[in-house]
């Protein structure tokens, strides 16, 4: 089977990239990454793509703070669209993206949030869940539309919170499976396996 191909968009630490990363790297999931682009020239992310041979840029995103400026949007489309990318991947990647990305890649984009959605949206999200009290958070995988941590939900894990829990161990139990779940995901797509219908995602039997 072809590799699917990946672009994957990442301001920081870039835990899920490397997951990802290495998932492919072992032919654990039928996907092969083109390109990491970041909002950060500090990212971390950026570092570890080298070690993985992965072209890896820093493209400017404009002055805004929350999203990319126009001017960016359409530079980081051309990038992805230049290195034949079918399916995004954003993984840490805290700016939220406007009409002209998502016309650009309709249902091709993918997000993981560390808690269980429609809970916790946003920044923070393990700490929220954390001071909220919640006794199970998570995380989920969902394709990307134009409100905040709102779109179709693909997978999601649940993950117990213990009595002598920080928001720190709770962040770090949680991210153990991000990394499970987002190889997941993308091996769902790349088997053409993901239906979209409404809000509802089906997962078609092999
Ligand atoms: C991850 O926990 C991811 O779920 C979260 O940022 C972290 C990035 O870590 N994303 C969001 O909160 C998006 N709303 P990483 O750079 O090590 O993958």
């Amino acid at each position: 089977m072809k590799p699917l191909i990946l672009g994957v968009l990442a301001s920081g630490r870039g835990s899920n990239f490397e997951a990802i990363a290495k998932n492919c790297a072992e032919g654990k999931i039928d996907a092969r990454i083109a390109i990491l682009l970041s909002d950060n020239p500090n990212a971390k992310a950026l570092e570890r793509a080298k070690v993985y041979g992965i072209e890896a840029r820093y493209v400017d995103p404009g002055p805004y703070k929350t999203k990319l400026s126009p001017e960016a949007e359409e530079e980081y489309v051309r990038i992805l669209k230049e290195h034949g990318v079918e399916l995004v991947c954003l993984a840490g990647f805290m700016r939220i993206l406007k009409s002209h990305f998502l016309r650009s890649f309709p249902y091709r984009i993918m997000n993981i949030h560390p808690a269980l959605l429609p809970a916790f949206p946003g920044l923070h999200a393990q700490k929220q869940a954390f001071d909220y009290g919640v006794k199970v958070s998570g995380c989920t995988v969902h394709f990307v539309d134009e409100g905040i941590d709102t779109g179709p939900i693909i997978i999601q894990r649940a993950v117990p919170v213990l009595e002598d829990d920080t928001a720190e161990t709770l962040a770090a139990r949680i991210l153990a499976e991000e990394h499970k779940i987002y190889s997941e995901a993308i091996q769902l797509f790349a088997e053409g396996r993901l239906k979209i219908e409404g809000r509802k995602v089906r997962v078609l039997p092999k």
